[in-house]
């Protein structure tokens, strides 16, 4: 295996908690806000690949507002376009996971260079890790939007190697998602699965080079090796 010489991560549930934003659904609708959150991000992921597989492109912000109208509707609760703004501008302010902000300061330590590879948009990306003073972690804030195909399609990986510089085989790409850490791998990555939950892993034809329960541990897997 090629030396890494740097790491791309998902954001959405890798580095951010998008349940965190059950709280505020829950202040919209009482004691549903949990069960809004998952539909809300399972009905997301859909149409983000539904449209990629249709080629009807729209931005990351309009599938999440999409999809949270389905959930409401789904759900027979009442949305009205207030609580529907109160919503989706809380998706842009989604808390961290806890261990996040010291690991990627660790690992810029140790010379690797960072990005976050998302389907979000440009403004969701910023305002996301912005919100959470991570700006200064990265080298490189990359959205899907340029190549309009969401991950796991192939063209949306293509965007770490362009910013890097470098060959897939040196790039770690990280994810919690195994859809998203099985799509990488197809693509040439060497993956890194965070399994936070205890999950099994997607049965795709592929397996994760390293599975770890969070970001302090890829950071001990390089402090090992370094
Ligand atoms: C991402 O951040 C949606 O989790 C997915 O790309």
């Amino acid at each position: 295996m090629e030396p890494i010489k740097a790491i791309a991560f998902d954001l959405y549930g890798t580095l951010f908690d998008v349940h965190s934003v059950a709280a505020q659904c829950d202040r919209q609708f009482a004691g549903r806000g949990r069960e809004i959150s998952m539909i809300w991000r399972q009905k997301q992921l859909e149409y983000t690949w539904l449209r990629t597989l249709m080629n009807r492109y729209v931005t990351f912000e309009q599938a999440t507002r999409d999809a949270l109208r389905y959930t409401c509707k789904h759900l027979a609760l009442d949305l009205d376009e207030s609580a529907c703004q109160t919503l989706c501008d809380a998706y842009l302010r989604l808390q961290a996971f806890p261990e996040v902000p010291e690991a990627l300061r660790q690992l810029r330590g140790l010379g690797l260079k960072l990005a976050v590879l998302s389907n979000g948009s440009p403004h969701t990306i910023g305002a996301v890790v912005g919100h959470a003073g991570l700006r200064a972690a990265f080298d490189h804030l990359l959205s899907v939007d340029p190549v309009r195909a969401y991950k796991p399609a192939e063209q949306a990986y293509g965007l770490a190697e362009q910013a890097f510089g470098t060959g897939r085989e040196s790039i770690l790409f990280v994810s919690s998602n195994g859809w998203d850490a099985t799509g990488a791998r197809y693509f040439g990555f060497p993956t890194c699965w965070i399994n936070r939950a205890g999950n099994v892993f997607e049965e795709m034809g592929q397996t994760p080079d390293w599975q770890v329960r969070g970001l302090d541990e890829i950071v001990q897997l390089f402090s090992a090796t370094a």
